[in-house]
């Protein structure tokens, strides 16, 4: 199970460390620095993410000096650097002499300088100042002993996912033109015949931008397409640049995968990726957000192919930017890296090094806090760093799963257009809370594309998969055939590519498989609640389905679809597949998806633990296993174990106690 994606040049074990932003300190804080990270036992920081205006202060123009002594004094105390292109902000002189560079909103509005990230990422003269400043920055430290990576701009799309302007207009109708060839195919294509909408030539089409009503939602599905690729556009031609003039460094950039970040279809950037880094945050508000944690880490995981992965950035305690921020509790900071390294990461990174003094994030944590080493903060980053290096064995081994859940960016994308049966649903809720039953049974899943290979599976879940196309569909049913519980949930199957819907009942595409046929939504309400034929509530969404050879597994109990079907189930070849036609509550869904893991022959990774307990495995190819036990409740649990628990050096034989709060992680015998 050797890595097959490369990993920063020169380090050893597992990553640690964070975003260092010199630029911020004076050389005396500067010098400290580097005796803190020697001390945390940090081996790999992000430099120069936000550096362009430090760097090349006036047009053309450099300062390089600080920077050379930053990278020479971090190689000579053996700590590598992800270099990044130094292009995430433009600086105030290119926005003033090129206003033209900026983003636009959808209504209109110019995202002014003075934050971060005020570029329209297809502005040409944008691009071509951003290859420059990136072949600049290549070619002074592509030789340099303490590159070990290079970070491509930063979070690309974070605060402009979508732009409106007239650059990303042109770049759209040349992205159509390559899609569809002909302005006919694309008017079939978006149906527009609808409301007056049919082009004549490409030059008529614009973003949807701000129009009296709803924009026409299959331009609406094909302009988030266009700006997901577009930003991966961006990264690519930098990327070609770094590996012109350094061909033996990797290259990558960091990700934002979470139930929050709905617009980049990062599984198709995967391929282009070195290797993945994730930036992942805690939701404060959550008092299981170790949940969503899991699931962001899973995902990761799934965008790697398996392969391990970087944390790029977490926080050490609170955040800056959440309407409340928390800061972490005992044990807390541990468990979050610790999970991350259970499901796949083989790097813990933060935001950021050193807390700033000034500026918008001056109230985010750090790993060195205002307030110095006499901390919690800090004893926290220093122990983390002596954990993992005594995690350096885990390095490399995987976390084989028997459940696959498919995410679909379009599918999000789609399901949440405006002018639907409901404007309530949200599809990473639909994730999350499905997400949710498999943790709380303590099952391990993973998260996958569409056109995952599903082979390995016994349980696969595409939960509102809206826009399928006919072989992936047909990939879905093939797997039940082939023997898995194979689990559909409403408002899948239900339109094309083209966001066209399948003729002749719904879900369209799963109607065969599934054996049913619904003939109409009947959306409910907010606060409407209705139950099904065990007691158990259920809201959101119900529809009325026909039974065309599948069974009834759960019927109304009333409302007005009272008798008729909600949750459904088809044999079919070895396997068979079931439908979830409704939102079943957290309990429902629990004891459904025990149901359906029985019928899988899929157990917990480790049976009887407290629902608060996380266990996780990773495979080493020699065969070791390395069983991860995060103790996120308030009371002790005792786990049978018989191995080596890594954290504290001591043989774990038989009941092995593991703290509230705390964690261990046993090389198993
Ligand atoms: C993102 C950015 C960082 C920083 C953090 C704060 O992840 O990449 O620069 O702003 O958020 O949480």
């Amino acid at each position: 199970m050797t890595a097959s994606r490369p990993w920063p040049v020169g380090v050893e074990g597992i990553v640690y460390g964070g975003d260092y932003n010199p630029e911020q300190w004076p050389r005396e804080v500067r010098l400290e620095d580097v005796e803190l990270m020697r001390e945390a036992g940090v081996n790999l920081v992000s430099v120069a993410i936000f550096a362009w205006a430090t760097l090349e202060p006036r047009e053309g123009e450099y300062d390089f000096a600080w920077l050379d002594e930053v990278m020479d004094r971090l190689g000579e105390a053996g700590i590598k650097v992800a270099l990044a292109t130094a292009t995430a902000s433009p600086p105030p002189w290119l926005t003033r002499h090129h206003p033209e560079i900026l983003p636009v909103t959808e209504d209109g509005t110019v995202l002014g300088q003075g934050g971060r990230q005020s570029y329209a990422v297809s502005s040409p003269l944008f691009r071509e100042y951003a290859l420059r400043m990136t072949r600049v920055m290549a070619e002074r430290y592509g030789e340099h002993p303490a590159l070990a990576l290079w970070h491509v701009d930063n979070e690309l799309g974070c605060h402009v996912p979508h732009d409106y302007s007239d650059h990303a207009a042109v770049a759209f109708r040349t992205w159509l033109e390559r899609r569809y060839g002909t302005i006919e195919a694309l008017n079939e294509a978006w149906g527009t015949a609808f409301w007056s909408q049919r082009y004549d030539t490409f030059h008529e089409i614009l973003p949807p931008r701000a129009a009296p009503t709803y924009p026409n939602p299959s331009q609406q599905l094909d302009f988030a397409r266009f700006s997901s690729d577009e930003l991966l556009t961006h990264y690519r031609a930098l990327r070609d640049v770094l590996r012109e003039v350094t061909p033996q460094i990797p290259t990558t950039t960091n990700l934002m995968l979470s139930s929050a970040t709905k617009w980049m279809d990062y599984f198709s950037w995967a391929d282009d990726l070195d290797l993945v880094a994730n930036d992942h945050y805690l939701i404060a508000a959550d008092p299981r957000g170790q949940i969503e944690l899991a699931m962001a880490a899973d995902l990761a995981r799934g965008v790697a192919g398996g392969d391990p992965w970087i944390l790029m950035e977490h926080s050490t305690s609170a955040v800056n930017w959440q309407p409340r921020n928390r800061a972490k509790g005992p044990g807390e900071m541990l468990r979050n890296s610790l999970s991350h390294v259970a499901r796949g990461a083989d790097g813990i990174m933060f935001f950021q090094w050193r807390q700033s003094k000034a500026g918008a994030e001056k109230f985010h944590s750090a790993m060195v806090p205002h307030g110095g080493r006499d901390t919690d903060v800090w004893q926290n980053t220093v122990a983390l760093g002596r954990t993992l290096e005594a995690l350096a064995p885990v390095h490399g081994s995987r976390v084989l799963s028997r459940v696959a859940i498919v995410v679909d960016y379009p599918s999000w994308w789609g399901s949440e257009l405006d002018s639907h049966p409901t404007q309530s649903l949200r599809y990473n809720e639909e994730l999350l809370r499905w997400y949710t039953a498999f943790w709380d049974l303590g099952i391990g899943v993973d998260m996958v594309p569409v056109d995952a290979d599903l082979s390995g599976y016994e349980l696969i879940l595409a939960p509102t998969l809206y826009t399928v196309r006919d072989e992936d569909a047909e990939r879905l049913a093939a797997a039940a055939r082939d023997g898995a519980q194979v689990v559909i949930t409403f408002f899948s199957g239900i339109v094309d590519e083209n966001d066209h819907v399948r003729l002749g009942g719904y879900p369209g595409a799963f109607r065969d498989l599934l054996e049913v046929r619904t003939e109409e939504f009947y959306a409910l309400q907010e606060d409407e609640v209705r139950h099904l034929d065990d007691g158990s509530p259920a809201d959101l969404w119900s529809e009325k389905t026909h039974l065309e050879g599948a069974e009834a597994v759960r019927t109304w109990a009333d409302g007005p679809l009272r008798g008729w079907p909600a949750v459904t189930r088809a044999v079919t070849g070895e396997g068979a597949a079931w439908y979830v036609a409704t939102r079943p509550s957290a309990e429902a869904l629990e004891s459904l998806v025990e149901e359906i893991a029985a019928a899988a022959g899929v157990e917990p990774s480790v049976p009887g633990l407290h629902r608060d307990v996380e266990a996780v495995r990773r495979f080493a190819e020699d065969g070791t296993t390395y069983l991860f036990v995060l103790n996120h409740s308030d009371r002790d649990q005792v786990v049978q174990v018989s191995g080596q628990e890594l954290l504290s050096g001591t043989d774990a034989g038989g009941a092995f106690t593991v703290h509230a709060g705390a964690a261990a992680v046993i090389r198993e015998s």
